[in-house]
């Protein structure tokens, strides 16, 4: 599909009255997991795009474009609504915290197994593994406080298991920053997935910082404070990796091209008929945007559409699946990896000076007030174990005790 031969409705059609940006929300009990991850990555999106076209207003000078944008910018509010307004009233923060991490996991897997630049694949790679321990944290967390099993609302689709610990995590920000990615020689797959990664990881970075101080007991709040500063660095990560030579317009063009790719993915793998349609709805306004903004750039730059997305044929499309045995291998592979500047390096080949370890020991110097940690260490005290839920076991050995939260592995040089 080349969304640019595609005919667009009219950009106006994207204005709808209160009752239709009010959506049915769907039922927590009934909802496929991978439906569920559709549309948090959808508002992820949704909210970047928000956020992007302020900063485009804040950055122009021209009232008439500043116009343009502006009506871009109210239809991604109206459509931001009315996924977010999905969610049924009785599906908890957690609840949806959980499908945040399962999003990032699955997400992730899916983009690096597809992408062709092997510098990308690993910064995907290298984030995955974090995320999957995210997924185990708050899984602990919603056993021990809700006495559910996380396991429910994942299904069998994503094991939940240690990762590369959280302790493990925190980095000193020199060590955030990747090298940019060329756009004028990069394939369009690799745009694509930096564009959707960054939206991914800063829009729950935006959650748990909205939402952690709201959760009712001391150790979640907790929680959510450290994991969301783990997504701002994820999300600072990826962002790094956009190429800051595209122009604004430039990046209107990718971003729209990307919306439109985005829900015709989810339109072709979408078997909730009431969901589908509203993919199907959003595909449609977004080649609307699309066609507005290769006018803008026509306009305002004099440049076609080609000179940016020369190759407009979607690549391969977005479908969720069963990553468990590609997780498990990657977790396998670089559980010790750490980030050393730009590049990922073996925890064990950091010097002793390193900045990794002058920050660890700022955050982390006394392990009792180390969130992530302590919520698997009540739950062990709890309950005897930690909470899993995996298909097979860890393949880290290190992990294998399940009375015992490993605080060391890629964290401390020795002691893995
Ligand atoms: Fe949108
Ligand atoms: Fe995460
Ligand atoms: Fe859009």
């Amino acid at each position: 599909m080349n969304p640019f031969e595609e005919k667009p409705i009219p950009i106006n059609d994207g204005i709808d009255d209160w009752a239709s940006i009010y959506p049915v929300s769907y039922s927590k009990q009934r909802i496929d997991p991978y439906t569920k991850l559709r549309i948090i990555l959808s508002n992820c999106v949704e909210v970047g795009e928000i956020l992007f076209k302020n900063i485009f207003l804040c950055n122009c000078t021209n009232n008439d474009l500043r116009r343009e944008v502006s009506l871009l910018r109210r239809i991604e509010q109206q459509q931001q609504k009315h996924i977010n307004w999905l969610k049924p009233i009785d599906e908890t923060t957690l609840e949806t915290t959980i499908g945040y991490e399962h999003l990032e996991v699955a997400l992730t897997a899916c983009l690096a197994q597809n992408e062709p630049d092997g510098y990308v694949k690993q910064v995907f790679e290298f984030s995955l593994i974090e995320d999957l321990d995210h997924l185990y944290r708050f899984s602990n967390l919603l056993d021990l406080d809700s006495q559910i099993p996380a396991q429910q609302l994942v299904q069998s689709y994503v094991d939940i298991t240690p990762g590369r610990p959280a302790i493990a995590q925190h980095r000193f920000p020199f060590d955030s920053v990747r090298h940019s990615v060329d756009f004028t020689k990069a394939d369009i797959a690799t745009k694509l997935n930096i564009l959707i990664a960054a939206s991914c990881q800063q829009q729950t970075e935006n959650y748990y910082m909205n939402v952690g101080n709201s959760y009712y007991n001391d150790l979640g709040r907790r929680l959510y404070l450290e994991i969301a500063m783990i997504e701002g660095d994820h999300a600072g990560q990826y962002r790094s990796l956009i190429d800051p030579n595209c122009t604004w317009l430039e990046k209107l063009l990718l971003h729209e091209y990307m919306e439109c790719y985005l829900y015709h993915s989810f339109y072709n793998d979408e078997p909730d008929k009431a969901i589908r349609e509203v993919w199907g709805r959003l595909f449609q306004q977004e080649l609307s945007h699309l066609q507005k903004a290769v006018g803008l750039l026509m306009q305002y730059e004099n440049k076609s559409f080609e000179q940016v997305i020369p190759n407009a044929v979607f690549p391969k499309l977005i479908k969720f699946d069963d990553t468990r045995n590609y997780v498990r291998t990657v977790l396998k592979e670089q559980v010790l990896l750490t980030a050393d500047r730009e590049r990922y390096a073996p925890i064990d080949t950091l010097p002793d000076d390193h900045d990794y370890f002058f920050y660890q020991d700022r955050v982390n110097h006394d392990i009792k007030t180390v969130a992530s940690h302590n919520v698997v260490t009540s739950h062990m005290q709890k309950y005897n174990i930690d909470y899993r839920a995996e298909e097979k076991t860890n393949p880290v050995d290190a992990f294998a005790d399940r009375t015992a939260d490993n605080t060391q592995i890629a964290r401390s040089p020795n002691k893995t």
